[in-house]
């Protein structure tokens, strides 16, 4: 029987070129321009399966996009991994930053991949990972490896907040009945620092309209008397926060577990370079909450951020105008324990409630999610555990992300399962930004590594 690691020596080109057609497909969920590819996507990904050798692979719709399903059941009494991840992608949006165009997928060296990196957008969120998966369990299929039983779920509307897949989760209960959850949808701290994902944030995001005079007014004749409702909204998002950039919801915080100095200590022992931090992004200095330090506000802290604001006049040259309307988008990310329901009506109430009586306000919740902390000794976290330490040579660190996965809590609170959060990219592979990439190196090392699980999973 041929290893794995052999096996992707002398399979390399084939597993990368089939990534990269698969990266070809713009599936953007977010833009029904694109519907028809989401649609393609989601049959590709159906017959990657079944070639891989899974059984009864099927699309399952719902009333969105839909969802690929794939099993190989080897024994009922042996346990079932059920691996989840996505096939949707971000807008490629702003296309003119790309270096190369977001589907026409190339394979770059850099930096950090010195070894090649593949561009394009979903390279790493999520194509590139949900297909180590496929990869990987064609590998087990044809060299008669697989240790355990194991099931796909796929889905196409990761990004546009997962709207149908509880109701999915709540309808197909029985169908998707398993041990455990692997996803592979987050990353590690760096190529040579392996790490789990322990914990994401959960979401609330919202839209806010400000709403003042009743058409565009002329800024001389009416300015300094008129109310001007991009002013009023800049200075109420910017009392949201105070000077310690605590956020100035009231009961905000309410809910958030804090965690012991023991914890905090157990965190910082990951490596994190502030300086290397700022370089990376190109900022002079860090932000954020007071108290605590920078991996820690982008993990166990809630957050607020303004996602885009518009109104008035935003074209060629200058218009004096005082405009009608100011728009936002806003999200906060949440902790365990806060409630993504709650803090959006929080939210609501206190930004109805602290705009001046000269405008309107319009709250419009979007989409949210809650937040999970995964265990760090469980049976599976420890199989995960020891497969990245035999391919990395080092063992992985429980790491938690500031990033989103709502999902997560719903295997837990409809399917009972608890989910192992084994990704494999960077922080700096840009996904949702232009120029989103995925380390040669990360996709190989994926591949290698999750054969390790299921046999450490099924032991
Ligand atoms: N894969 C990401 C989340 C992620 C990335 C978690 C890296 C940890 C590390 C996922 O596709 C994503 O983008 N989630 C959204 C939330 C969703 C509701 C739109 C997010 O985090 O903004
Ligand atoms: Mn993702
Ligand atoms: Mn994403």
């Amino acid at each position: 029987m041929m290893n794995i690691k052999a096996y992707i020596t002398e399979n390399k080109d084939t597993l990368l070129n089939e990534l990269l057609d698969i990266l070809r497909i713009p599936s953007v969920s977010a833009d029904p321009a694109y519907a028809k590819d989401v649609r393609r996507m989601a049959e590709v990904t159906r017959e990657a399966l079944e070639k891989a050798g899974a059984d009864n692979t099927e699309l399952i719709e719902t009333d969105g996009f839909p969802i690929v399903f794939g099993e190989k059941i080897i024994d009922p009494n042996k346990k079932t991994i059920l691996v989840y991840g996505h096939y949707d992608v971000q807008p490629a949006d702003p296309i003119d930053l790309w270096d190369s165009p977001p589907f026409e997928p190339v394979i770059k060296s850099t930096t950090i991949h010195p070894e090649g990196a593949i561009f394009a957008r979903g390279a790493c969120d999520d194509k590139g990972q949900f297909f180590m998966h496929v990869k990987a369990f064609e590998y087990m299929m044809k060299t008669n490896s697989l240790p355990c039983n194991v099931k796909f779920i796929i889905e196409g509307e990761e990004e546009v907040g997962s709207v149908n897949l509880e109701g999915f989760l709540e309808k197909y209960k029985s169908k998707l009945s398993a041990d455990v959850v692997l996803v592979s949808d987050t990353g590690i701290l760096a190529n040579d620092t392996p790490s789990i994902t322990s914990g994401l944030r959960g979401l609330s995001y919202l839209e806010v309209e400000v709403m003042g005079p009743n058409r565009d007014l002329h800024s001389g004749l009416y300015g300094g008397s008129a109310p001007n409702p991009i002013n009023i909204l800049c200075e109420m998002i910017a009392s949201l926060k105070d000077e310690n950039q605590h956020i100035t919801i009231p009961g905000f915080y309410d809910d958030v577990t804090e965690l012991s100095a023991e914890e905090r200590a157990e965190m910082a022992k990951a490596p994190f370079s502030e300086e290397r931090f700022k370089q990376s992004i190109g900022i002079g200095a860090v932000e954020g909450e007071r108290g605590y330090t920078p991996p820690e506000r982008v993990s166990i802290r809630p957050t607020l951020d303004v996602n885009g604001i518009w109104g008035g006049y935003i074209g060629e040259g200058a218009k004096t105008v005082v405009a009608s309307k100011a728009f936002a988008k806003i999200s906060m990310r949440l902790v365990p324990n806060q409630k993504s329901e709650t803090i959006t009506k929080l939210f609501v109430d206190h930004f109805t409630r602290i705009a001046p009586p000269s405008v309107k306000v319009k709250v419009t919740p979007h989409h949210g999610g809650e937040a999970a902390v995964t265990p760090t000794d469980s049976l599976a976290y420890l199989a995960a555990s020891k497969a990245m330490e035999e391919t990395y040579g080092k063992k992985p660190i429980p790491v938690r992300s500031g990033g989103s996965i709502p999902i997560v809590a719903a295997f837990e609170a409809i399917l009972g399962l608890k989910t192992v959060l084994m990704g494999f990219g960077l922080d700096s592979d840009a996904i949702h930004s232009p120029n989103e990439h995925y380390g040669v190196f990360n996709y190989l090392k994926g591949i290698e590594t999750i054969p390790g699980f299921f046999k450490h999973f099924s032991e």
